[in-house]
């Protein structure tokens, strides 16, 4: 079992992206060999600024490191830093089509109506998320939901590879939703939207950086409706806010959400907050401590992925000169 995964870059981790993603790459840290990357040429499919760029990856490297990533057990390291991804990326352009891509979810959101407008990276980004797979035969991907159009077109472009050059060389690789928590994280101001960095109210998200006091006011503060919790996860349906509290509750402890509602039920959001807070707390803190330290250390972290991107570009180069070969270069 190989797992790889990759992370773009985009600032400071969220609770969203520690419960949906982060820590269940933590946790396959001990069951597979895991490869895990700050997706920076992914990052540069829209307009982003340069200085920004450069130090989120940083910023996000130490984030990784202080949610249990550990350099140790997992490769970690810029993807720009192996010019594999971007080589195998080119050679499989060759072989996705336009009518595949063309389908992606995730181009036509993020192209909307202005599709000339849109960079011509924007529509292959999913050919190059194919490359970061496949490059290192991975079995297992594990993404969110969003994502697993991308995996299914990885699988598609890896056996008309292998079929069209009459090879083995691509592993076709699952993509892997489960896996313990696999709770969508949504706003704290509006239950029915994602959680998410580029949400314009800070009182929406909980960021690993937050105090503990942010931490406590932002959970008093979200948005809640009048009704006491129910004694069933189904009566949670139609109670969008509800439902993601106790969603987080579930995540961050492991505990079900049956089980967590046969102790809440019968009351309020005034007797619920201040529990959540408490675990959100005793969660973050730490992590928010070793973020700390490893921000004053940025030799110390270039070090560590430096020494990723030197083993990922091992671990990769056999399979890139294959694909070399079988399409006649090299
Ligand atoms: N596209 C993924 C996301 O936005 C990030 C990503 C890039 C990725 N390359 C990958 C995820 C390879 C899994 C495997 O979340």
């Amino acid at each position: 079992m190989r797992v790889v995964s990759g992370i773009q870059p985009t600032g400071g981790l969220h609770l969203g992206n520690l419960l949906g993603a982060i820590l269940r790459w933590v946790r396959m840290q001990d069951e597979a060999e895991c490869l895990f990357f700050l997706a920076d040429l992914h990052a540069l499919t829209v307009d982003l600024d340069p200085a920004e760029l450069h130090s989120n990856v940083r910023e996000m490297a130490a984030a990784l490191i202080a949610s249990g990533i550990d350099p140790a057990k997992s490769v970690l390291f810029r993807q720009s830093a192996v010019p594999a991804h971007s080589e195998l990326c080119w050679i499989l352009n060759g072989t996705a089509r336009m009518g595949w891509l063309n389908r992606m979810t995730q181009w036509k959101d993020k192209a909307g109506k202005n599709r000339e407008g849109a960079s011509v990276a924007l529509f292959d980004y999913p050919v190059l998320q194919a490359a970061d797979i496949l490059l290192y035969r991975a079995t297992h991907v594990p993404v969110g939901e969003d994502q697993k159009q991308h995996v299914e077109l990885t699988r598609d472009i890896a056996i008309k590879f292998n079929n069209d050059f009459a090879t083995e060389l691509f592993v076709v690789p699952e993509p892997f939703i489960g896996g313990g928590t696999t709770a969508r994280i949504m706003s704290l101001r509006d239950g029915k939207v994602k959680m998410s960095k580029s949400d314009p109210s800070e009182m929406s998200r909980i960021h690993l950086t937050d105090s503990d006091d942010e931490i406590s006011q932002k959970v008093r503060k979200a948005k809640t409706d009048p009704e006491p919790l129910p004694d069933n996860a189904e009566a949670l349906e139609a109670r969008p806010e509800a439902k993601n509290l106790v969603g987080i509750y579930s995540a961050v402890t492991g505990e079900s959400i049956d089980r967590i509602l046969a102790r809440f039920a019968g009351q309020g959001f005034g007797a619920f907050k201040p529990a959540l807070a408490d675990i959100l707390v005793a969660l973050i803190a730490p992590i928010r401590g070793r973020l700390d330290e490893l921000r004053r250390e940025p030799a110390e972290l270039d070090r560590i992925l430096a020494a990723g991107a030197a083993r990922a570009q091992e671990l990769g180069a056999p399979v890139l000169a294959g694909a070399k070969a079988a399409v006649g270069l090299g």
